[in-house]
């Protein structure tokens, strides 16, 4: 089926995109387990991006689970399916010329590197937010800890499945460790030297 597909060649490219909006245009991918901060932290990035005028877009794991997504379980298999669909995603909306903020537990190394080859290296940069479980697990924003360790949940991160740390991420933060603000500062400050383009 596939080679049918030809691709069409468009006359307007990244380079047109991102020059008009005056920025870069790259992933932070988030990962952490569930109750980590990501979501707030990424939360926190964009909000502090769009302030400084860039074009940005959020995805999260929540929200693209109840759409996209909404087919797909927490099996090995469809996180895996689940992280490659973002990650086309994500690979579209950079070429679009946004900053793209995914935050998804996202807990096997092999997905994450596949995330890599999609958007290409240079386009990735990985925002490990290791948060300890225990703090995780105190916060339980949405009760799932609990119905975890009640049996309601099967597969859950931490609990009964597993969650393989980044061995290289760009960025780490521990949320239990420094404030929301920090953290920003610490991503806004790793990226400042990619937000540039050259004209
Ligand atoms: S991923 O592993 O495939 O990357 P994703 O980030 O999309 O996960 O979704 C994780 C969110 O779904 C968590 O923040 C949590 O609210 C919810 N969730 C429900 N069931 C599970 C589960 N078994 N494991 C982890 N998160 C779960």
């Amino acid at each position: 089926m596939q080679e049918n597909v030809i691709p069409h060649n468009f006359s307007v490219d990244r380079k047109m995109r991102t020059s008009i909006k005056g920025h870069g245009s790259f992933l932070l991918w988030f990962t952490g387990l569930s109750g980590s901060g990501k979501s707030t932290v990424a939360n926190a990035v964009e909000k502090a991006l769009v302030k400084k005028g860039i074009h940005t877009y959020i995805l999260d794991g929540d929200n693209v689970r109840k759409g996209l997504n909404n087919n797909l379980s927490f099996s090995p298999e469809d996180r895996k399916e689940n992280i490659r669909r973002i990650a086309e995603v994500a690979n579209l909306m950079v070429d679009a010329g946004l900053i793209t903020l995914a935050a998804f537990v996202s807990p096997y190394q092999k997905d994450r590197e596949n995330i890599k080859q999609i958007v290409g290296e240079e386009n990735y940069v990985e925002i490990f937010v290791n948060t300890p479980i225990e703090e995780c697990e105190r916060r339980d924003v949405k009760g799932l800890y609990a119905k975890a360790r009640a049996g309601e949940i099967k597969d859950f991160t931490g609990v009964n499945a597993p969650y393989e740390a980044p061995t290289a991420p760009d960025i780490e933060i521990d949320t239990s460790q420094v404030s929301v603000d920090k953290a920003v500062e610490l991503v806004l400050n790793y990226i400042e030297n990619k937000l540039k383009i050259d004209e």
